[in-house]
């Protein structure tokens, strides 16, 4: 696999960092206030088509996405991370479990509970691809996909996934956290489905899920 590199068609670089996007969130959020100060009251009655946008699903088309890849999209001012992965890293999940700190995703406020209601290793609603938030959950850096089985300099027995440079935290391919390490809990799933074969809708839990 040529994992190292990431392949992230939608934006280069891939590092965008939460900061860079609370930056441009508020650089947004300051424009818009000062366009309503100098207008009547009355129009701010209305939310702006951008206001309604903000929070909206996003949907993505993951038909071009291959093995190991990893497509980057916006959501609510998050990177959202979607990853198509290895067998060979699917079959590796189960065997990290004791070193994980949330190994199960106990934790409710990390994901969804239907991504957890089939194989609960992989925090997906199809095994081999898994949607994140691309932020750590120590202070919100970007970690860096490192998909391939292989040694790394933080760690011999590598078996693929995200380590964030800032303070050294591991995560595996479902985001799941490392022991050890400054990050309290697993990466974060965001609710969503699939609208058909190849198309991913961000934002939204699927039709009658809990
Ligand atoms: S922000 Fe990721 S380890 Fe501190």
């Amino acid at each position: 696999m040529a994992n190292e590199g990431v392949t992230d068609p939608q934006y280069e670089p891939v590092n965008t960092g939460r900061r860079r996007f609370l930056t441009a969130t508020t650089a947004v959020v300051g424009a818009v206030g000062a366009g309503f100060a100098a207008v009547p009251f009355i129009k701010s009655w209305n939310p702006s088509e951008r206001a309604k946008q903000a929070g909206a699903p996003i949907t993505v088309d993951i038909s071009a996405l291959e093995v190991g890849q990893r497509l980057v999209h916006e959501w609510r001012g998050q990177p959202i991370w979607i990853v198509r992965r290895s067998p060979a890293v699917l079959e590796a999940l189960p065997t990290l479990d004791d070193q994980l700190r949330d190994p199960m995703s106990e934790n409710p406020e990390q994901q969804p509970a239907y991504v957890l209601e089939g194989d609960p290793h992989l925090r997906s609603l199809r095994p081999e691809v898994s949607v994140l938030v691309g932020l750590c959950t120590h202070l919100g850096c970007a970690p860096e996909m490192k998909a391939e089985i292989r040694p790394e300099p933080f760690d011999a027995n590598w078996k693929g996934g995200y380590f964030c440079p800032c303070h050294k935290s591991k995560f595996d391919m479902s985001g799941r956290v490392y022991q050890g390490v400054p990050a309290p809990t697993n990466l974060i799933v965001p609710p969503h489905y699939y609208a058909d074969e190849n198309t991913i809708v961000v934002g939204v839990d699927p039709q009658g899920a809990a």
